[in-house]
């Protein structure tokens, strides 16, 4: 089959086709044909050389994908040939066929064509755990999101009003705060001219926010403090502005707040599928009566692979970028 695969750490175009074996999908797997496959901000840093792939995963990039399952293995009785869906991968889904653990794998929601279900699982998966399990998003809670144009931000902010949450939401651009208003937030806030805290406390008579999901790290920390509610939590997913900063514990004490993080690649296969659970439960019923809608930005064929993941480091994008593979 061809995949693309990483010549060697370097810009977009260390991006190339090779050719690999078809995966045999083992017990409680699938082999999908695949048909679109999702970029992630991910899949650039392992580009990089700064996202070392899990033991056992494929080498090639690509941690969502769409198709039509074409072979079981043992044990699989979820699944049929020919049914199309889409999953959270390990890795691999740059390429013709994938395998995808059956507990990460998840019917398509209803109208959706594949290049829409492509863009849904790293990013519901990821919401779902970090918003609502890890962050604990409870009723009537207030929520807001940094990095709200990315992909993961686009499915925080539709999935956390849908839910009736009220939502804030920052972004480098004007454009992208009011793209930010369209999917749901209550206020987008142009971090590039706005203090994000100050309009925050502003927008809640000083109280601040329940839970905030970061993508930003090290300079936003003390900010997001400030812009926490009494007893809220901080969740932290990527590290865009360095990983290590000062913290005034007294801040902490204070307002007794939490701060935590994680990571969903290295999770596994158990963690994954109760995670499952709760989309199939809560997320993919919204995607049926179209109360959720996939944000594709962009498609591009596999082949340009290279080209796709510049567009993403550009940050021009809104929602998400899809390759298209078959
Ligand atoms: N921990 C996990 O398990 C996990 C899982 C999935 C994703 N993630 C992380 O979540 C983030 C979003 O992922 P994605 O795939 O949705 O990426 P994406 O669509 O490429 O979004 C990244 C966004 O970050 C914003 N950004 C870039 N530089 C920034 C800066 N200096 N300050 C503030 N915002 C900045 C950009 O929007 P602006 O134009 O508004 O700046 C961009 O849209 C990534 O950092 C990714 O690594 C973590």
């Amino acid at each position: 089959m061809k995949v693309i695969e990483i010549r060697k750490p370097g810009g977009p175009d260390v991006l190339v086709p090779a050719q690999k074996p078809v995966p045999v999908p083992g017990p409680q797997e699938v082999l999908i044909k695949v048909a679109a496959a999702g970029l992630n901000r991910a899949d650039v840093l392992q580009r990089l050389g700064g996202y070392p792939v899990p033991k056992g995963a494929p080498d090639h990039p690509g941690l969502e994908a769409s198709g039509t399952v074409v072979a079981l293995g043992e044990g699989v009785t979820q699944f049929s040939v020919g049914e199309p869906v889409c999953a959270l991968l390990q890795g691999g889904g740059y390429g013709e066929y994938c395998v995808a653990p059956v507990a990460q794998t998840l019917r398509i929601p209803n109208g959706l064509d594949f290049i829409q279900a492509a863009s849904l699982p790293e990013s519901y998966f990821t919401v779902w755990s970090n918003v609502f399990e890890f962050g604990r998003l409870g009723a009537g809670q207030s929520f807001m999101v940094h990095g709200g144009s990315s992909g993961i931000g686009v499915a925080a902010i539709q999935l956390a009003s849908a839910l009736g949450h009220t939502v804030y939401a920052t972004a480098g651009s004007d454009d992208k705060c009011r793209f930010c208003e369209s999917l749901g937030a209550k206020r987008g806030i142009n971090y590039k001219t706005e203090d994000f805290a100050r309009v925050v406390l502003e927008e809640t008579d000083r109280r601040g926010v329940d839970v905030i999901l970061d993508m930003v790290g090290a300079s936003y920390l003390m900010r997001n403090v400030v812009a926490l509610a009494p007893e809220g939590r901080l969740v932290v997913i990527a590290l865009i502005s360095g990983s290590t900063t000062p913290v005034d514990l007294y801040q902490l004490m204070a307002k007794r707040v939490t701060i935590t993080g994680s990571l969903l690649r290295p999770r596994d296969v158990a963690f994954k599928a109760a995670i499952k659970a709760k989309l199939e439960a809560h997320v993919w019923p919204l995607l049926d009566s179209g109360r959720l809608r996939p944000i594709v930005d962009k498609v591009f064929p596999l082949d340009e692979a290279g080209k796709a993941q510049a567009y993403m480091e550009s940050s021009a994008h809104r929602g998400k970028i899809i390759l298209s593979v078959s």
